[in-house]
This record gives structure tokens, C-alpha cells and sequence, in this order.
């Protein structure tokens, strides 16, 4: 058996990210984990739906359901003393390769915090009068039992400093995300997520890990709590100017994990939180992220268009090229690609199996996230499968553009299905029909026509020539997005409610 150490915060070295040490009695495995089969890397990923229950209720210790206490003991379990580092408050999300918690840092002073970008402007509040006494309580509670645990332990010098920390007048609550990530996921997979957020800490539009964990295949990663609101309830309120600002965020973000070579690869709204108070959105979940040009092998689409044309000629003429139909022995080589994203977010290229793909697959996904603001409709793609993803892009740009777009990776599209007409449709009349308005009456106005030309670059089923992430923050729309930004106001609603909570204790 084996106990855990956390790697340290955030700092420029190398990151270590964990280390067995001998066990103790304390460190038992947990018994009930199932032991999966590790998915195959190259193999589609969907995503269920991540079911999140972050309506940011009562966050006191008696609303602590009995699941959520069920789990602290879990980690406390395979983490001894986790129980003096991190309070559980309530599961937040569940995605498929992770359960992720919202919990109290109980450390937060005892560490280096320079992940914490609402540290500069943190101001202290006077305590409310009668607050000294539920924070004495409360912390003896907590000291009392910090001592026993140390004790138990023996980890009582680090304790004892926390504990000292925890004498003095109680500061805002300090919030983590815990990403309890599950067993089934292959070490590489999650060594990789691992490694690329280590890489990208100094992006402020990416959600830094702050440390992580591992008792034998369990691996918890501990990231600043983001606040943020379901998606699903503010894109149909969203303005022009709105739907600038929320991309700006996004795009920032790409821009830097683009920058660095990185594929995020899972682009999609339950992967970019954000707020719309502060207008501040970050990027989360780099379980399908990989580095550009990592087992990539040439594609057609990087030749140059002649040679493109010369080569699937040739091989049209040899019979490997491609088909008109699809033929009853077929003897060509099954081609294998990463696949690896969700559903209705998948990139052309992604569908057509492009074996060198690039960053622009993120690029689509954001395109497809504006489609779905701009039409009110979410999901707006809706596909079982990869066959019905192509279904519905080419019943958007028509046979001809989508067999072009095929070509590119030397691939056929056939079709006789009635609703794939040549040339499809406009963005701008789908997103009218979408939006229950005719086009002779009352069309798109200026401000989303800017919209829409944006959307028609990101979506540009050629991923050279769909816009990279730098060039889209050149963009008219996405500068209406700079101007727009509010100022923001340091103090957060949360953090009020906090405040209010602890008077309400008192
Ligand atoms: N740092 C964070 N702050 C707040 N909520 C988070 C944070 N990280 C993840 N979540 C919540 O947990 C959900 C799942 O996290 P994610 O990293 O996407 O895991 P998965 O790989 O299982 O999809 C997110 O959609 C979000 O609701
Ligand atoms: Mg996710």
C-alpha cells in the first residue's frame, strides 16, 4: 500500500506530479473501485452530458449530503490527511472520466497561491460582531479535530502550522475543484492531462492545476474553484455584444494553448466555464488534449492543391482512390485516426479521418458553440454517430462543398438523401429559421451579420483556411467584444454570499 504526497503548487519547475511513500495504516485502497477496461486512445470519445449541479446553494457543512460525506471519507481514505487540506462542500459536475467537487481549501494560507488571480484584489472585511464567536467555535471544532488527526498521523508539525493559521479571524473561504478522476482512464491519458496543464499554468484563460495526487490508480487533480453558470442558462439571453465578449474569452485561451501546440480537442461549452457577472470564462478538461503532431501521419489536405489533385488522379486511376459508392469487397487499408471529442463538436476533418490534424479542430468547435448562441438552439447538432454528423453538416453546406471537403483528405462523399440539396444553406438563413424569423421581413441585424461573417470563418469546412485563434482576435466582431468588456469589480457575488453566510452562523 501506498500513501500520496502532492506535488508542490503552481511554480516554475519541472512538475512532479506523484510520488508513493511508505504506507500507514490509514492508506487502504479503496475497496468498492471498479477496475475498468482503459479505453482505446485512438477509439471515438462521446461525452454524456456532464450533468452539473452547481447552482452555488448553501455551501455550510450541514447541507454536506450523505453521498458527498460517503466520498470525503473515500479520499480521506485513500489520502490520509486529506481531510485537513480540503472540506468537500458538493459534487459539481460529473463528466465521463471524472467526478469534480467543489471543496474548501483549508490550507490556503500554509502554500505559495500564485494561482490565485483574485488574491491581488482580495479586501479583508471587518468581521461582523457577533462572527468571532461561531469562528472561535468553529475553529477549535476544526482544531480539536486537526489534532487528532495529527496525532493519529503524526504530521503534526505541518498541522500545527495550519492550525495556527486557523486561530486567526476567518478569512473568506478559499474554494478548490477536485477532479477525482476515475480509475478506468489509462495512466497516459491522465498523466497527459496532467503534463498539458503543467505546461499551460501561465495562461490566466486556462484553469492552472494548483497540485495532484495519486494513491495507487486513484488520481485526484486539485484546480482553483472557477464559479461559472450552466450554459444553458444564459446563451438565449445573450446580446451581440455579449456573445463577443464570451468568445473573446474563449479565443484567448485557444490563442495561448494554440500557441504552445496544443490540441484541446474537446471543445464545448461544459468545457469552458464561464461567468457572466465578471464576463470571465476559463478553459477546463484537457482528458482529450494532445500536442500537435503527435502520431500523425501525412495527410492530403497539407499538400499543395496541385499535387493534392495529381495524387488522387493517380490513385483514382490505380483503383485505391476514392469510390463513387461504396464497394462490396473493399480491399483498401482501414485508415485510423483520433477521433477522440464529442458529438456534434467534431470537426469535418475529424469526421473524414484526417490523419494529420491540427489546431483548427478547436476552431470549429468554437464555431459551433456561436452557432448554437445564435441559433437558440442547443445542442444544435444533434448526431447519433459520425455518419449522421456528416448527414447534418452537408444538409448545412451541400453536396458540393462537402464532397470538396472530402477530397481534401482523399475521401468520397456520395449521398442521395433528398435534404442534401447542391449548395445547402446559409448560416444566416438557418439561423433566422432557427430563430422563428423570415428573411424578407425582418433579417439578421448589423451586429450579428458581423457575427455570422465571423461564424462562416470559423466554420470553414477547409481547416487552412478557417481562421486560427491570433487571427480571430484581430477580428471586427471579436474587437466589439474588447470594447464591450466590464470592469471588473473584485468583489464577486459569491464572495458576498459568503459574507452573508457566516453573519447569517452568527
Ligand atoms: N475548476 C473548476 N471550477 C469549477 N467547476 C469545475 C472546475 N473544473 C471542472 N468543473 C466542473 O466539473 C465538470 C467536469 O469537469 P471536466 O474537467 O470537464 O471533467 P471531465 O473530463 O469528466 O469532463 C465541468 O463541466 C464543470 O462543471
Ligand atoms: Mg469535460
Amino acid at each position: 500500500m501506498a500513501t500520496t504526497v502532492s506535488a508542490p503548487r503552481r511554480r516554475a519547475e519541472e512538475f512532479r506530479i506523484h510520488e508513493d511513500v511508505p504506507s500507514t495504516a490509514d492508506t487502504e485502497m479503496n475497496e468498492d473501485v471498479v477496475h475498468g477496461e482503459e479505453e482505446e486512445e485512438a477509439e471515438p470519445v462521446e461525452e454524456a452530458e456532464e450533468q452539473e449541479t452547481d447552482d452555488d446553494g448553501s455551501d455550510d457543512e450541514a447541507s454536506v449530503d450523505s453521498n458527498t460525506q460517503l466520498d470525503m471519507e473515500k479520499l480521506q481514505n485513500s489520502f490520509p490527511g486529506f481531510r485537513n487540506k480540503y472540506r468537500l462542500i458538493k459534487r459539481i459536475g460529473e463528466g465521463t472520466f471524472s467526478t469534480v467537487y467543489k471543496a474548501e481549501d483549508l490550507q490556503y494560507d500554509y502554500y505559495d497561491n500564485s494561482w490565485d488571480l483574485d488574491k491581488e484584489n482580495e479586501k479583508w472585511t471587518p468581521p461582523p460582531l457577533k462572527r468571532t464567536d461561531y469562528s472561535t467555535q468553529h475553529t477549535s471544532q476544526t482544531l480539536d479535530h486537526a489534532q487528532r488527526s495529527a496525532q493519529t498521523l503524526g504530521h503534526s508539525s505541518a498541522t500545527l502550522d495550519y492550525m495556527q493559521h486557523r486561530e486567526q479571524p476567518r478569512r473568506r473561504p478559499k474554494y478548490v475543484a477536485i477532479k477525482k478522476i476515475y480509475v478506468t482512464s489509462s495512466p497516459t491519458r491522465i498523466l497527459n492531462e496532467l503534463e498539458l496543464l503543467h505546461d499551460l499554468r501561465d495562461c490566466q484563460a486556462v484553469c492552472p492545476l494548483i497540485t495532484a495526487f495519486r494513491h495507487t490508480d486513484q488520481v485526484v487533480a486539485i484546480l482553483p474553484y472557477f464559479r461559472h453558470t450552466d450554459f444553458r442558462e444564459y446563451f438565449r439571453k445573450m446580446t451581440v455584444p455579449d456573445m463577443a465578449i464570451y468568445l473573446r474569452s474563449l479565443f484567448t485561451a485557444l490563442s495561448y494553448v494554440h500557441h504552445k501546440g496544443i490540441i484541446h480537442r474537446d471543445i464545448k461549452p461544459t468545457n469552458f466555464l464561464y461567468d457572466p457577472t465578471s464576463q470571465r470564462g476559463v478553459l477546463v478538461d484537457f482528458g482529450l488534449a494532445e500536442r500537435e503532431g503527435t502520431e500523425c501521419k501525412p495527410c492530403l489536405c497539407h499538400d499543395d492543391p496541385n499535387v493534392r489533385r495529381s495524387r488522387l488522379r493517380a490513385a483514382h486511376l490505380a483503383g485505391t482512390g476514392p469510390h463513387n459508392g461504396y464497394p462490396k469487397q473493399d480491399t483498401r487499408p482501414s485508415r485510423r485516426a483520433n477521433r477522440a471529442g464529442t458529438r456534434g463538436f467534431r470537426a469535418p476533418e475529424v469526421l473524414f479521418k484526417c490523419t494529420e490534424q491540427t489546431t483548427k479542430i478547436d476552431i470549429w468547435s468554437a464555431g459551433v458553440i456561436l452557432l448554437t448562441i445564435l441559433s437558440r438552439r442547443f445542442p444544435f447538432f444533434n448526431s447519433a454517430d459520425d455518419v449522421e454528423a456528416m448527414i447534418e453538416i452537408a444538409t448545412i453546406f451541400g453536396h458540393r462543398r462537402m464532397r470538396a471537403a472530402g477530397q481534401l483528405h482523399g475521401c468520397m462523399f456520395e449521398t442521395t438523401i433528398p435534404t442534401i440539396g447542391n449548395v445547402g444553406f446559409s448560416f444566416e438563413r438557418i439561423i433566422l429559421w432557427s430563430t422563428c424569423r423570415s428573411d424578407d421581413r425582418e433579417g439578421l441585424s448589423k451586429d450579428e451579420k458581423m457575427a455570422v461573417e465571423f461564424l462562416a470563418r470559423c466554420m470553414d469546412l477547409d481547416p487552412s483556411r478557417r481562421i486560427s485563434a491570433v487571427e480571430a482576435l484581430d477580428h471586427p466582431f471579436l474587437m466589439m467584444g474588447m470594447d464591450e468588456t466590464i470592469e471588473g469589480t473584485g468583489e464577486t457575488e459569491e464572495d458576498e454570499m459568503d459574507i452573508i453566510k457566516v453573519q447569517d452562523h452568527a
